[in-house]
């Protein structure tokens, strides 16, 4: 009979300790605490390490990605994106607009100085004009959506509230996506169209020493048919457009490139020791921060061709409007050019009478 009552009581107080070690675990996981006694002979610090320093476990479904339980990088990532990139991004893009309101106070719209001459002479063909407003207006576009995907939660979305923003993000991410092709194809036309007149030569330097006669009137440094300053741009916009449209398309097929690997490894052959084994995660995120950066930094740069090609410049619109630029603002601008277009004609046979 005791030995009877010995079992029950045995039985019960089994019971109620499972239900108290049982509890107890869920409230110290409601209130956020790691629970214990879950892990054998390893102990909490130790998977708990492991877990938050991004290491993966084993999983059986396809998605290799999933057996990592925390992705500790992300938050390294997102303090530069939101932090750093937004920062530096929003005040190159400010003080570019500073600068050129500042510079259009003090030096005013640049003039054709000896006036128009009302002869004008061909300076971009209808190919040329395509190819520039196809890279120009899917430009404007992505730059726009890509800064309100950076920028918009903070600027927009308190002004026209989450549902139109909703809204204007969705179709503007599709916008983004599609028009980049546009954009690529653009890039790549106007690249076979115009590198071999941005070939650096050493008028370039001249023409840089004397600041391109834009702070002064009355300086005309000599210039082909692209200026030191119009160079630059061709070759940042290609470099840039180039490595952002390499990353953008790396965005868009997420996991698939190892871009930053196989770069750092070239850049390590002339014994520059950066590190190369990341993680797809990881691959994705650098891609991120690479596209907004370089994206950042080509924004700046074309806001400051627009105002010359635009309110900057008398005359200079001309050229990718209708093609054809007032002879004054061309000897100005391009004396060199006006002089081979002139000999062109000359040594090629007029057309018959
Ligand atoms: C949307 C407003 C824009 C305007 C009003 C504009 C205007 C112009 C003009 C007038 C020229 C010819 C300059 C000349 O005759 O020498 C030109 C050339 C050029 N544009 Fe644009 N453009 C715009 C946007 C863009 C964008 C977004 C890009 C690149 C993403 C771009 C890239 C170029 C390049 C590479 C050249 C040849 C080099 C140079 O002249 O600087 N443009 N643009």
């Amino acid at each position: 009979m005791n030995s009877r009552i010995l079992s029950v009581v045995a039985v019960i107080v089994t019971l109620f300790s499972g239900i108290v070690a049982l509890n107890s675990t869920a409230v110290a996981q409601q209130q956020g605490e790691v629970p214990g006694q879950a892990l054998g002979l390893k102990s909490d610090a130790d998977l708990w390490r492991f877990v938050r320093t991004g290491n993966a476990g084993s999983v059986s479904m396809k998605n290799e990605l999933g057996a990592v339980m925390i992705q500790s990088e992300g938050d390294n990532w997102r303090s530069l994106r939101n932090g750093p990139l937004s920062t530096i991004g929003g005040f190159l893009i400010f003080m570019m607009l500073f600068v050129l309101t500042m510079f259009y106070m003090i030096r005013g719209k640049i003039r054709i100085e000896k006036g128009p001459s009302n002869k004008t002479i061909v300076r971009f063909g209808s190919i040329d004009r395509f190819a520039h407003w196809l890279m120009a207006g899917s430009f404007v576009v992505l730059g726009l959506t890509g800064l309100n995907l950076l920028y918009g939660r903070y600027v927009i979305l308190p002004v026209i509230g989450p549902e139109a923003f909703s809204a204007l993000t969705t179709g503007g991410k599709y916008a983004h996506n599609y028009l980049a092709f546009a954009f690529m194809i653009g890039l790549a036309l106007s690249f076979v169209l115009w590198v071999r007149h941005n070939i650096p030569t050493k008028l370039d330097l001249q023409w840089l020493r004397m600041g391109g006669g834009i702070f002064k009137k009355g300086v005309h440094p000599p210039a082909k048919k692209f200026n030191a300053g119009q160079k630059i741009i061709f070759w940042v916009t290609m470099i840039g457009g180039l490595s952002v449209s390499l990353s953008g398309i790396a965005l868009m097929f997420p996991f698939q490139t190892t871009m930053f690997s196989d770069t750092f490894a070239l850049l390590n052959t002339v014994g520059l020791g950066l590190p190369t084994d990341f993680t797809p995660m990881q691959e994705q995120q650098y891609n991120q921060l690479w596209h907004g950066l370089v994206s950042l930094v080509l924004i700046a740069m074309i806001i400051a061709h627009i105002y010359i090609g635009s309110v900057g410049m008398e005359g200079a619109i001309d050229a990718m409007h209708t093609g054809e630029v007032d002879l004054n603002w061309a000897k100005e601008h391009h004396n060199l050019w006006v002089e081979e277009e002139q000999q062109r004609a000359k040594s090629s046979p007029s057309p018959a009478e």
